[in-house]
């Protein structure tokens, strides 16, 4: 990977749209990038980084094409549309016998949800898939398994309630902190900061 691929041809590839889209564009692009779990920020750039190791290589292929890419929403579209053109070939070979889907049905909307929303700053759902923890899996266990549902929406019920409270309590705190001429910046005493890494409730 490392002689082939990143230093044989990512690396000449990097150089030539550096060139094509201009470095000073490209390492500003780089330092507008959002903080996220999965993504090494160059927050000085990419373009004055010399002897690269493999994995700030891999680091930068995460994302250079995303920030190089002119017309990225015309793409995802001309992308999806080809994929609609030619999805009849599953049913062709009795794969498949219709595409009545509604994930495939929202995917047509991404593109104009971005438009009128803004850029998803690497938002992922798998964030809030862990919470499935929290909320189904654990709580399940807290029942007697006998009529599961009603116990975990009343165990949900409780945990709203209790962190509503907590959210309140933090709310005041900051008003008095406000009025006192402290800013709440605290991270400690936001709620959810504090609850999220915590999952013994
Ligand atoms: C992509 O297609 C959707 C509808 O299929 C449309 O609403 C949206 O504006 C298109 N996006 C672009 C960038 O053309
Ligand atoms: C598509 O699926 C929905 C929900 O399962 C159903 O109500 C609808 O009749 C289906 N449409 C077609 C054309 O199969």
């Amino acid at each position: 990977m490392l002689h082939q691929l990143y230093q044989g041809l990512i690396k000449h590839l990097l150089g030539w749209l550096s060139a094509a889209c201009g470095g000073a564009e490209i390492d500003a692009r780089c330092c507008r990038l959002p903080p996220n779990h999965h993504i090494h920020l160059f927050s000085k750039g990419i373009i004055c980084l010399s002897c690269i190791s493999k994995t700030k290589h891999t680091q930068i292929c995460h994302f250079h094409l995303g920030i190089c890419l002119p017309n990225n929403l015309n793409l995802l579209n001309d992308t999806l549309d080809l994929f609609h053109k030619n999805k009849d070939i599953f049913i062709d070979l009795s794969i498949h016998s219709n595409f009545n889907l509604s994930k495939l049905y929202a995917a047509r909307h991404y593109s104009a949800m971005i438009m009128m929303f803004g850029t998803m700053d690497n938002y992922n759902t798998e964030y809030t898939e862990r919470l499935h923890i929290d909320f189904m899996k654990d709580t399940y266990h807290t029942t007697n398994h006998k009529d599961k549902f009603v116990q975990i929406m009343q165990w949900l019920k409780c945990e709203k309630i209790m962190r509503h409270d907590k959210y309140v309590n933090w709310r005041y705190a900051c008003a008095s902190e406000e009025v006192s001429g402290l800013t709440c910046t605290n991270e400690m005493s936001q709620p959810d900061k504090h609850l999220m890494s915590s999952t013994s409730i």
